[in-house]
């Protein structure tokens, strides 16, 4: 979790948790109740409408090594078997009672093991990327989709599993190629307006597929638009019904200018997306590259989205194991929509001056109700202003 941080000044003393994105080697771990390090890349976080908690999906760590210990040898002593177990890609599970933390770690709620127990015993080891998970009200259940590769990326499919809680245990349930085309960086979007489910993915890294999910949640059912090939997608949608996707260029694990999307469609069908260009404003992203977007309320009422993503390989000298988080809340102008460099934030009152770039960290700046919400969003579709938050799951962030 971001470390707690106290307002010196004449008023009482006020405890405000800062988000403080790792930008650069000597940033600050982000860690659990336990005072481990989060481990949960690639993220896809979700509110349960069953208990209200967030729910943070990820890639666990980096493995070193993962093929220098593969095959699993079944005569391998048993410290060595454990250790492998441990260290092999999976989804982790951290859950918390908002999004500013504190983040209590739940488990290994996906497993090399329960991949292997579906796709053959000597099967794998198996690639485990950006996990989502939603709540598919028609059958009660969780529904887990990530991608599922092979060490080589030649596999190309999505792995689906199911849980009748957000905690699991998840139940492998099958690996696809949904609409039966080669899939490689994937996202889920559940819809706040009506409900239903959208998979976007990069088909075969040549073009980005949306396709509607099946009733069930457990399958699509055949692409609706495409787009040119993106990865790292991120979908999002404002109260007066405007879609927007978050996404970045295909350079490995390297960051690269993102690109946000904004449709001038009223659909998913036919969105029509306009390139609205990088919003950061920084050729590598600050380090970034998107996972998921939140919506949030701050304390206000008042609707903003938060960009959550990987600083995959400047986050510290082991490149991938030392993988950090960017956490930066979306900030729409009249005519653009920015991603500010922030180093320290609230949830509470996302716009304020809350931190310095060096020096002491200061809590909670004068609150700036502006144009940055998304409610004064001058690009919506329609030129509509929008005075509700569009999230319709309900609950604040903090
Ligand atoms: C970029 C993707 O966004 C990541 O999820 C991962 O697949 C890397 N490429 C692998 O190089």
């Amino acid at each position: 979790m971001p470390p707690l941080v106290l307002n010196h000044s004449s008023r009482p003393v006020v405890e405000v948790p800062l988000i403080r994105s790792c930008f650069r080697e000597n940033c600050v771990h982000w860690t659990d109740t336990q005072g481990q390090r989060i481990e949960a890349h690639g993220a896809g976080l979700l509110q349960s409408p069953l208990d209200h908690r967030w729910y943070w999906y990820g890639e666990s760590e980096k493995y070193a090594n993962l093929w220098g210990s593969w095959p699993l040898n079944e005569s391998a002593r048993h410290e060595r078997r454990a250790a492998v177990r441990q260290a092999a890609p999976g989804v982790n599970l951290y859950s918390a009672g908002s999004l500013e933390g504190p983040w209590r770690f739940e488990g290994r709620v996906l497993s090399q093991w329960m991949i292997r127990a579906r796709l053959g015993q000597n099967s794998g080891p198996w690639i485990v990327e950006r996990p989502k998970v939603i709540f598919c009200a028609r059958t009660s259940q969780f529904v887990m989709w990530f991608h599922l590769d092979d060490s080589e990326y030649h596999f190309r499919r999505v792995g689906v599993a199911t849980s009748s809680g957000p905690a699991g245990p998840f139940r492998f349930v099958h690996a696809l190629q949904p609409d039966g085309l080669p899939s490689l960086d994937m996202s889920l979007f559940h819809d706040p307006g009506d409900g239903v489910g959208y998979f976007v993915r990069s088909v075969n890294n040549s073009y980005m597929g949306i396709s509607r999910l099946s009733a069930d949640m457990l399958n699509t059912t055949g692409i609706i638009s495409t787009y040119s090939v993106l990865e790292g997608m991120a979908i999002f949608r404002l109260a007066n019904g405007t879609y927007y996707m978050i996404t970045s260029h295909l350079t490995g694990w390297d960051p690269n200018p993102l690109v946000l999307l904004r449709a001038a469609g009223s659909t998913l069908d036919n969105p029509l997306w306009v390139n609205m260009g990088n919003p950061t404003g920084h050729q590598t992203s600050f380090n970034s590259q998107p996972t998921f977007v939140v919506e949030c309320r701050d304390v206000s009422g008042d609707a903003f989205f938060v960009y959550l993503a990987d600083n995959w390989i400047h986050a510290g000298p082991r490149g991938l194991k030392d993988a950090g988080y960017i956490w930066l809340p979306f900030s729409f102008g009249d005519q653009s929509v920015s991603l500010p460099k922030k180093w320290g934030w609230s949830m509470r009152n996302p716009f304020a001056n809350n931190a310095p770039s060096h020096g002491r960290t200061q809590g909670g700046g004068a609150r700036n109700r502006s144009m940055r919400h998304v409610n004064t969003a001058g690009l919506a579709a329609g030129g509509v202003r929008v005075t509700e938050p569009s999230n319709s799951h309900g609950d604040s962030c903090v």
